[in-house]
């Protein structure tokens, strides 16, 4: 191949590539959008495209059979003309008749108006008489025109091209007592065949799109109708997923889908009995989790005689707060949990520190300081408990954020742990300790107020010295009573 072949093959090549890619592109669009179409615009397009399909291919078929359906009829009417013709010939052909043969053809042609013309030849093909008078004494040519059909008495039909239109030529041979004499030729317009072809083609064409209209209709109904037991599956299948699954299915019938429907109604109503069963298993699971919660704390607080029952009235103060700022019912019941939880950590400080009669020193309030930050490492071992490690970690953060044991302030500190912060130094403060006695709610609240903004979350410490207020007045502050 030389080079300018080469050059050649890369230009088609490269031509061709990008149509290719063209059309690539437009079958994967169109795949995709074929994809994101209904069941049922799916089903009623392809019925509507099988139905015209057929009804095209039909309709060809039906136009093909009449059409040799009268190219038929109007051959054996031009075969009876010529017969007759020739039946009537013979004698006036022997007598010399012009006259008569004239009057013979001229009848023929007139009386038929697809007739072209009539015409009488001798044995060697020459008119003796014609139709039209200017064609008298023509020799018709033997080979002209295509043979359809040739019987056995010598009748001959041959498809003419004359002109724009075909014509069917028809000889019929004048016999007089077993003696040939000549024939007859005569000529049929095929025109009434185009125009019954144009009324047959309308007519189907008309049927055609009643059938297509009516079709259409019936191939959406019909989708409907198998669709709507489906979708109204695939609504129950989401519900079932979801878990908001109501009522069974409505049955259509008593075919598959029907029998479907059925199968699935029994499986969601299984599946809802075992799903109640789970979620009164997951109630038992989450009561006896608390009330473990609950043992735990009480276990904490027992290590430290000065802060018995300290985690069971940090989580009453912390409830109260937490309805007073509108935490939800979830929220509350987390809140609780944390509270129970938040001092989780001095199970790692030894006892000696924890029940110390006197001040700590510097190393071991260090030591105590780290109850924190171990309270969320003992909470990471379990999964179920990841939720409550902010609160545990945080609740020694201050406002100013010189807390610990990450230094947070302002908003960055949790809302539990602030909450927390509120409730353990209010219990801490109005509970004896070995080094000094109990304040006062009074002088606790005093405390507070003075510590807000710098320690404590000052919108808390207010929401929090009215709880109080209205609790010390024995108006409406009851504690919420839990009974975990
Ligand atoms: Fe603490």
């Amino acid at each position: 191949m030389t080079p300018d072949h080469n050059k050649i093959m890369r230009r088609i090549l490269s031509a061709l590539r990008l149509p290719a890619g063209l059309i690539r592109t437009t079958l994967i669009s169109i795949r995709e959008k074929y994809q994101s179409l209904s069941l049922r615009f799916k089903i009623a397009f392809f019925v509507v495209i099988l139905m015209t399909c057929t009804s095209f291919v039909l309709s060809i078929i039906t136009v093909q059979i009449m059409n040799s359906y009268l190219q038929n009829e109007i051959i054996k009417r031009g075969e009876s003309i010529g017969k007759s013709i020739a039946a009537s010939a013979g004698y006036s052909l022997l007598s010399k008749d012009l006259l008569g043969l004239d009057n013979l053809v001229y009848k023929a042609k007139s009386s038929n108006n697809d007739v072209e013309y009539v015409a009488i030849v001798t044995p060697d093909n020459k008119a003796i008489v014609h139709s039209e008078m200017a064609m008298s004494d023509v020799i018709f040519s033997e080979n002209s025109g295509r043979i359809i059909r040739h019987s056995q008495d010598g009748t001959t039909v041959k498809e003419l091209d004359r002109s724009s239109d075909s014509i069917f030529g028809i000889s019929c041979p004048i016999v007089f007592m077993d003696r040939p004499l000549g024939s007859v030729v005569l000529a049929i317009n095929r025109s009434v065949l185009f125009q019954a072809q144009a009324e047959v083609r309308k007519s189907i064409f008309v049927v055609f799109g009643i059938i297509l209209v009516l079709g259409t209709i019936a191939s959406v109904l019909l989708a409907s109708f198998i669709i709507k037991p489906i979708k109204e599956l695939s609504i129950g299948v989401s519900e079932l997923k979801e878990g908001t699954s109501k009522s069974p299915l409505k049955i259509y019938s008593d075919d598959e889908l029907g029998k479907l429907t059925i199968n699935f109604n029994e499986m969601s109503s299984t599946i809802a009995l075992q799903q109640s069963k789970l979620n009164k298993y997951a109630r038992d699971l989450e009561e006896a989790y608390v009330s473990i919660v609950k043992v735990v704390a009480a276990a904490i607080d027992a290590k430290d005689p000065y802060t018995h029952g300290h985690s069971a009235r940090v989580a009453q103060l912390s409830l109260l707060i937490g309805h007073a700022i509108g935490l939800s019912s979830d929220e509350l019941k987390d809140l609780e949990v944390a509270c129970l939880l938040h001092d989780v950590g001095k199970i790692k400080t030894p006892d000696h520190i924890l029940q110390k009669p006197a001040m700590l020193t510097e190393s071991e309030y260090e030591e105590m300081l780290r109850h924190a930050a171990d309270g969320a490492s003992i909470l990471e071992k379990a999964p179920s408990l990841h939720k409550y490690m902010p609160a545990v970690r945080h609740h020694h953060e201050r406002q100013d954020g010189k807390g610990y044991p990450d230094a947070l302030d302002g908003d960055r500190i949790p809302l539990f742990a602030a909450i927390i912060a509120i409730s353990d130094t209010f219990d801490a403060m109005t509970t004896d300790r070995p080094y000094r006695k109990a304040l006062s709610q009074e002088e606790a609240l005093r405390e507070m107020v003075r510590v807000a903004g710098t320690i404590l979350r000052s919108d808390l410490v207010a929401i929090f010295f009215g709880l109080i207020d209205k609790r010390s007045a024995g108006k409406s502050a009851t504690p919420v009573a839990r009974t975990v």
